[in-house]
């Protein structure tokens, strides 16, 4: 079989990325730009900053992609873009650069969605093995989705309230620590003991997730605690917060694998790259006889390999786009 050739693109939040993937599985060549620096000050992304910064960055980061594939757009099949769900004004950027090129080269469009996208990071890992389960953990989602086959995605349950990636950035803020919170209270909490209670949130029969009481709760202690004039263990309250989101995760998480009687885990999405969830899931899927699989760190947070990757499948499944296809901030995954 012909060799098929996925330009990527992701836009959807603070990274400008484009990669080559080929055949699904093998990366060519990535480039990310990431706005970190520019939204740090802030404590967080501005969705009008992030768009101008997607505009400025965009063809340079096309650019460099392609030389260093040593490629040029014509030897492409066909090209995936994120078209949802993320900041409106960002994903207009690239889903407008996508179509673009799609006209000019006469390629095929591949719309791709976001989640999507991190679950196909783990197959730049290892291929993909079926069924399997897949927890999504990012800035803006907490799902568990299963799947029986490439591009076949099935909800069980999410976050009813918060992403954890969420609650992760806004309890990092009241303890002072720069935007993103999530690897700065993954650092602490290595060093930290368990010492703060919090409530085990939505501790249910479901397969939802709930982050927003936990949230409160932890701002309340430090408030609580600075009134009167306490100083708060940032360590040990990081590895507080960090164990109760590791109980609620992997509870809901081992009981879905078992009930669907599936033998395959896959973390997704930026908060995979915790050390402490990865170090768990690992030590409880080799006690149960699961195949674990979390996305390589560089390809944990957003970028445009795993776009490219699972364009690559939806190309397979025959999906395609026209150039009516417009970005939207929020869409199912189906
Ligand atoms: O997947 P991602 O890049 O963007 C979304 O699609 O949302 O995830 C970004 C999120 C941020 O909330 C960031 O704080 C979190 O991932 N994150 C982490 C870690 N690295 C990134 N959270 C916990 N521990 C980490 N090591
Ligand atoms: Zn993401």
């Amino acid at each position: 079989m012909k060799d098929i050739y996925i330009l990527g693109i992701e836009s959807s939040c603070d990274e400008t990325s484009f990669s080559i993937v080929k055949n699904g599985v093998e990366e060519i060549s990535t480039v990310i730009s990431s706005q970190i620096d520019i939204h740090k000050q802030y404590g967080g992304v501005v969705p009008e900053i992030a768009s101008r910064a997607h505009i400025k960055n965009i063809t340079f980061v096309l650019e460099e992609c392609l030389e260093k594939a040593q490629m040029t757009t014509d030897m492409i099949d066909a090209i995936a873009v994120t078209y949802g769900p993320g900041l409106i004004g960002s994903l207009l950027v690239g889903v407008e650069c996508a179509k673009a090129l799609a006209f000019l080269y006469h390629k095929p469009l591949i719309p791709v969605h976001h989640i999507a996208g991190h679950i196909y990071a783990n197959n730049l890992v290892k291929r993909l093995e079926f069924p399997l389960i897949s927890l999504v953990i990012s800035g803006g989602h907490t799902e568990l989705i299963y799947m029986d086959k490439d591009y076949s995605f099935k909800k069980l349950g999410a976050t009813l309230d918060d992403a954890v990636g969420e609650c992760y950035d806004k309890v990092a803020k009241v303890l002072n620590l720069e935007y993103p919170g999530g690897p700065k209270i993954d650092k602490l909490a290595k060093v930290g003991e368990a010492t703060y209670d919090l409530p085990i949130p939505l501790n249910d029969n479901s397969y939802n997730f709930s982050f927003s009481g936990l949230k409160s709760a932890v701002i309340n202690l430090v408030h609580n605690e600075e009134q009167r004039g306490n100083i708060i263990n940032k360590e040990n309250l990081a590895r507080s917060f960090q164990d109760v989101v590791i109980k609620s995760l992997t509870k809901k998480t081992m009981r879905a694998l078992q009930e669907y009687q599936v033998k395959n885990l896959i973390l997704a999405g930026g908060v995979s790259a915790n050390s402490g969830i990865r170090e768990e899931f690992e030590k409880l899927c080799q006690e149960n006889k699961i195949n674990y699989t979390c996305p390589s760190l560089k390809y944990a947070t957003d970028n445009a390999a795993m776009i490219a990757s699972a364009g690559y499948y939806a190309y397979l499944d025959g999906r395609r786009a026209d150039l009516t296809l417009n970005a939207t901030s929020s869409c199912n995954l189906e």
